[in-house]
């Protein structure tokens, strides 16, 4: 693995290279994949384990056991760990499904954010502190945060966030917001967070896109509007799935359907789509080379393919080829048409 370049140490004059993490990858595999890891990666963002509904199964439980693992790797290998994530309407605690006045989400809302932002001051980088808060139309989801809380409830987190963590830098994250409605919705988050005076340090655009339909034109504009409000422009989950979906631009949040549920390369991905997802990934590398000074992070959703949520969505036991690294860790053509473009 050692003669295999690395991505960090490719474009370490340009922006940090990232993966999300569970603890079976830190724990459970062979040391050898630990430190491939390291060796590939200096961010990570913890791919379930800091969501609410693992962190805070009670009023007043917290079980943080497992993201203090990902944090202390995170210390131990020099890779900087991006919270993730404050406040988000899925993966949510059972007891606040079933809120259902403003005062009690009120209080969940505030301790919770006090709780895990407070009890990682200092040891994360950064947080996602608010996740997914918009609609394919730019307007605001009805979340249960926003039906209890009003809108204002974005900014709140982020005031919040700030008040517990004040050296850790602050993201809003969404998919699909490198489109224009939805790009126009998130701009009215970040300007009123700034309005009210609040941090705001960056904006994840997560990057769930498809192989041969990467929005290339759409995503060079929305770093150079992101960019001009001064934030930080990061991709914060990026894959490019290789299967068929519903509809053309069907989004991560997008119902199963029918077709959807078909496995068309169980055993390999034929050469011709291998070399198409090279392609978007090249075409990809070199816009955010081209941006590089807007362009602070780029953060796989998974170190292999194996390891890919797209393997289970939108239906369990799809085999998905979205990422760099085969299920062996070996390189992909993707692989080297990225780190060739790097120092
Ligand atoms: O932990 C349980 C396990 O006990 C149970 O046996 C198993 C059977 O269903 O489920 C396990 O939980 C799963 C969890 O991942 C941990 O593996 C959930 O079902 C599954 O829904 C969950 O999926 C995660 C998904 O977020 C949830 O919405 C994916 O791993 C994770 O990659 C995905 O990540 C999101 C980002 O956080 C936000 N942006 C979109 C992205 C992709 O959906």
């Amino acid at each position: 693995a050692q003669s295999i370049p690395s991505l960090k140490d490719a474009f370490k004059n340009d922006f940090g290279i990232g993966t999300c993490l569970n603890v079976s990858q830190i724990e459970e595999r062979d040391p050898k994949t630990t430190a491939f890891i390291a060796r590939q990666f200096n961010m990570a963002t913890p791919e379930n384990v800091m969501k609410s509904a693992l962190l805070h199964p009670g009023w007043d439980t917290y079980t943080f056991e497992m993201a203090d693992k990902l944090v202390e790797f995170g210390q131990k290998h020099n890779i900087k760990i991006n919270g993730h994530t404050l406040i988000w309407h899925s993966q949510l605690p059972g007891f606040v499904r079933r809120i259902h006045s403003q005062d009690s989400l009120r209080t969940f809302f505030t301790d919770h954010i006090k709780t895990v932002a407070g009890r990682y001051k200092g040891k994360v980088f950064s947080w996602d502190v608010v996740n997914e808060a918009l609609n394919e139309d730019g307007t605001l989801r009805k979340s249960v945060f926003l039906q209890h809380l009003g809108d204002t409830y974005i900014t709140d987190a982020f005031r919040l966030a700030q008040e517990a963590s004040p050296g850790t830098e602050l993201y809003y994250n969404d998919y699909n917001n490198e489109q224009p409605a939805k790009r126009a919705g998130c701009i009215a988050i970040i300007k009123k967070i700034k309005d009210a005076g609040v941090r705001i340090d960056g904006v994840g655009i997560q990057g769930h896109w498809h192989v041969g339909k990467v929005p290339l034109a759409e995503i060079e504009e929305s770093i150079n509007q992101y960019a001009a409000l001064g934030l930080k422009v990061m991709f914060t989950e990026l894959d490019i799935e290789v299967l068929p979906r519903n509809v053309q631009g069907a989004d991560v949040g997008q119902r199963m359907t029918a077709n959807a549920t078909s496995n068309p390369y169980p055993d390999a991905l034929p050469d011709s789509v291998q070399q198409q997802l090279a392609a978007d990934y090249e075409a990809l590398f070199k816009l955010f080379l081209k941006h590089k000074d807007k362009v602070s992070r780029v953060t796989f959703w998974g170190v292999n393919d194996g390891d890919s949520w797209l393997n289970n969505w939108p239906v369990r036991g799809r085999t998905n080829y979205p990422l760099l690294f085969d299920r062996n860790d070996n390189p992909k053509p993707a692989f080297y048409s990225v780190v060739k473009l790097g120092k």
